[in-house]
């Protein structure tokens, strides 16, 4: 069945349905395939993104503007310094604007907040690329990347270890979405936030938290991402303290299952939450992982825009 998706905003995945997920896994699907074998697939031709960057990217950045060129559209690259958002113009004011001029608008943002109101007033598709509280587009890379490393989800054990941060709660729910079973294993005091935890819950996640390091026993997948988020750079010294129990070295990957993948959203900091014989290992999957971002947002944006 092919869900209508056209015209619908990617805040979070919380807000898309469990058939709507699956067409965007198998549309990447298909756009990887194409993009492969050099079948032109110019489903966007004409087309313009805006990217507003209020932090720093190398694969968000990448990935979407050669995906939109790839689809025969145009992606404008917009730093919030250079733009009057800089100089207080407000972000519905802006997105408003944006909308005039282009076909969807993607934004990496501090506060959640501003991608809701970019949502609120952007007659266009909206597409969160990261904010304080989720990254839903890493999650798309990452389901596609466990599927095509183990062919389904069900009675699959995803170990998330580290921080409860953005990663880790479009992680939940993405599992949730998918059916996958998942484990949050953290220091006490970063655990996901309480909100997020209970509609995961509510769509239906399998979900242990612990901080015990243990917790990675049995995983099929582990997953680890930054000690100190952008925005959070200050806390970096103390948080690498809190944190070294948890780092994923082959010793934890060892507590896994044999055949387990391991996978880093990147940008890592090796030698703190993963080691370099582990990134480099043979059960690292992060390189694939990013080049998932390409085809998984190229069909987020073929599907919405
Ligand atoms: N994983 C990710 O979003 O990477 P960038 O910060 O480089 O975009
Ligand atoms: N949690 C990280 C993800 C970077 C892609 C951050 O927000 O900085």
């Amino acid at each position: 069945m092919v869900v209508n998706m056209k015209g619908k905003h990617l805040a979070s995945l919380h807000d898309l349905t469990k058939e709507e997920i699956w067409q965007i896994l198998k549309t990447a699907e298909t756009l990887k395939i194409k993009q492969k074998t050099g079948e032109r697939h110019e489903l966007l031709y004409g087309k313009t993104l805006a990217m507003i960057f209020q932090k720093p990217s190398t694969r968000t950045r990448v990935s979407f503007e050669v995906g939109m060129k790839q689809l025969g559209g145009h992606a404008l690259y917009l730093s919030s310094t250079d733009l009057q958002l800089g100089r207080g113009e407000t972000v519905g004011d802006t997105g408003a604007v944006l909308a005039r001029y282009c076909d969807g608008i993607m934004a990496r943002v501090f506060s959640h907040d501003n991608i809701i109101e970019l949502c609120k007033h952007s007659t266009v598709p909206v597409i969160n690329g990261l904010s304080d509280l989720l990254h839903p587009c890493q999650c798309l890379a990452d389901l596609e990347t466990i599927l095509e490393k183990k062919q389904e989800f069900k009675g699959l054990k995803l170990a998330f270890v580290g921080d409860g941060n953005n990663v880790c709660h479009s992680l939940m729910f993405g599992s949730a979405k998918v059916g996958m079973d998942m484990t949050v294993v953290c220091p006490k005091g970063y655990e996901p936030d309480k909100q997020i935890e209970k509609m995961a819950l509510e769509d239906g996640l399998k979900l242990e938290i612990t901080n015990d390091p243990k917790g990675v026993k049995g995983a099929d997948v582990i997953y680890t991402d930054v000690w100190a988020s952008m925005g959070k750079d200050k806390e970096h010294d103390d948080r690498v303290k809190v944190f070294k129990p948890y780092q994923v070295n082959e010793k934890l990957v060892s507590q896994a299952q044999d055949d387990c993948i391991v996978m880093h959203c990147l940008p890592a900091h090796r030698g703190e939450e993963i080691t370099d014989e582990v990134v480099d290992g043979p059960h690292s999957v992060v390189l694939d992982q990013a080049e998932n971002r390409n085809h998984a947002q190229k069909a987020v944006m073929a599907l919405l825009m």
